[in-house]
């Protein structure tokens, strides 16, 4: 875990997806800072070991059971956050998957799940979170994990593609309506480039067993980014950790790169 501060103290936030990869190091980095999370993952046993590991360093958090594309699902956690930690000041829709397939190639369904994740998920977010962030005393921040991939095309991934161009445009409308509405609840994008973490190793559906696929994210790395290097969760979580405090409190419908000079 990161350096503790207090940048977050008495701030809530909830991280989706919170079990593993950017999630889980989004969870522990917002934690080190001194808020509260709540922590959500369809993967019970990895999102009860992530609380487990930040209540044990000292912060506070709590794992819920939770698929981002069911509704009801939504109304629950943002109740149990509410209840369980009198409030919610930051999101991080950070639940997401990637299916690497030429469209062509694609079926319909597959099409669909990646959607319903990526996409259905944020837009489920924001209706429930930001009714409560907007009421609260020091306001609210929305952070969706967008993409690399939501600024430009890349081969094999247009149907990712769709989905996270689909949520940086999203975001900016979302901070155009809280502002039109008076409401103090900023909404950013971030946009990861190649990070390392096992979203990688589930990546080709074709393949029927995770950590069996060809795509290494440090050796992707040595040729298409800049630095040469891959990035990881934590440089992902160090950015989040900025929009979510006052430290961004003038940005809103932006997008914050991290990607090693990938997308120059
Ligand atoms: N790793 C990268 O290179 C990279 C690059 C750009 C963007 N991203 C984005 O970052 C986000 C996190 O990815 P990661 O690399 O940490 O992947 P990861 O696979 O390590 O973590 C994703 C988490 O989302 C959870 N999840 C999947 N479907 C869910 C659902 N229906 N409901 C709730 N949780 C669900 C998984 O169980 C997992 O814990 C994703 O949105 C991804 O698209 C990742």
């Amino acid at each position: 875990m990161s350096t503790p501060d207090n940048r977050l103290q008495g701030r809530t936030a909830l991280v989706s997806g919170g079990a593993s990869g950017i999630g889980a190091a989004c969870a522990k980095r917002l934690a080190a800072a001194g808020a509260a999370v709540f922590l959500t993952d369809v993967d019970s046993l990895q999102g009860e070991q992530v609380a487990a590991e930040i209540t044990e360093a000292g912060g506070l958090a709590k794992f819920s059971q939770h698929d981002v594309t069911d509704e009801a699902q939504w109304e629950r956690v943002v109740a149990e956050c509410q209840s369980h930690f009198g409030g919610l000041n930051i999101l991080v829709n950070n639940a997401g998957i990637a299916i690497m397939c030429d469209v062509f190639e694609m079926s319909l369904e597959d099409w669909q799940r990646q959607q319903a994740i990526n996409l259905d998920g944020v837009f489920l977010g924001v209706k429930h979170c930001v009714p409560v962030m907007k009421d609260m005393a020091d306001g609210g921040s929305v952070i969706n994990i967008s993409s690399v991939a939501g600024l430009q095309g890349a081969p094999g991934l247009s149907a990712y593609n769709a989905t996270k161009g689909g949520v940086r445009l999203f975001t900016k409308g979302v901070a155009l309506e809280c502002g039109r509405n008076g409401w103090p609840v900023r909404v950013n994008s971030v946009h990861p480039g190649i990070i390392a973490t096992p979203i990688w190793d589930k990546i080709d559906p074709t393949l029927a067993t995770e950590g069996a696929n060809n795509y290494d994210p440090d050796e992707m790395s040595e040729t298409a980014v800049p630095t040469g290097v891959s990035g990881q969760a934590i440089d992902i979580a160090n950015g989040v950790l900025f929009l979510a405090s006052d430290e961004s409190s003038y940005m809103t419908g932006s997008e914050l790169v991290i990607d090693g000079g990938l997308s120059c």
